[in-house]
């Protein structure tokens, strides 16, 4: 059974719906930045563990990334899941978990890269927004996009509307991929390879909202 760590700096609704999607591997610790996060409370409900390390506790992003990688080892956590975790990490850090470590992003990836997406997707009004799952690699939200969930834009949406939809759907797409990854029907060989059902994966899996 995959060991599972989840990464965390605020609400944890996506921890949430990897707990309740009762996965074939096992969430093994939540790790956070942030003392306060409300993600911490969900895991302690559901009796996983937790631990808290503060960046601004440590000198350099390195010394923070290691503190974070030795919580890794002594977990000894075969896939690393960023839900809402909101540092830059290293590259020594991500080369670490290379293959192994997802993150999921509120755009459809390769479009906006980056923060506050809802409002730059209503400003260029774009007619399609969603999330994208993808592997992390040390350029931020650029590695191989691995499931994406589409969402129309609806003539009022505002920022908070499209947000409420796009987060719908991310609470579907992470558990399906982390399920994908714990049942090995994805797996990554290397930044050109990765396959799902035996196939390369050439473009993302796309989840549509109804
Ligand atoms: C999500 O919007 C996700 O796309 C982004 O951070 C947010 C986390 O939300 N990476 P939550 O903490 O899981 O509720």
């Amino acid at each position: 059974m995959k060991k599972i760590a989840v990464l965390v700096s605020g609400n944890g609704s996506n921890l949430q719906a990897l707990i309740d999607a009762n996965l074939s591997g096992q969430i093994v610790g939540v790790l956070s930045n942030k003392a306060n996060a409300f993600a911490l409370e969900r895991a302690a409900q559901a009796n996983i563990a937790t631990c808290v390390i503060e960046h601004r506790n440590y000198p350099t992003r390195e010394a923070f990334d290691q503190a974070m990688h030795q919580q890794l080892c002594k977990w000894n956590v075969d896939l690393v899941i960023l839900a809402g975790f909101m540092r830059i990490l290293s590259t020594d850090f991500v080369m670490q978990w290379e293959g192994k470590m997802l993150n999921i992003h509120p755009s459809l990836l390769p479009a906006y890269k980056g923060m506050h997406t809802h409002q730059r997707v209503l400003q260029t009004g774009d007619r399609w927004h969603g999330c994208t799952v993808h592997f992390v690699t040390p350029q931020l939200d650029a590695g191989q996009a691995i499931a994406q969930g589409v969402v129309e834009v609806l003539p009022h949406d505002t920022q908070d509307t499209l947000a409420q939809r796009v987060h719908l759907l991310e609470h579907r797409i992470y558990p399906m991929v982390t399920e994908w990854i714990c049942t090995e029907k994805l797996t990554y060989t290397n930044a050109d390879y990765v396959s799902l059902n035996g196939k390369k994966l050439t473009q993302p899996f796309q989840v549509c909202s109804i």
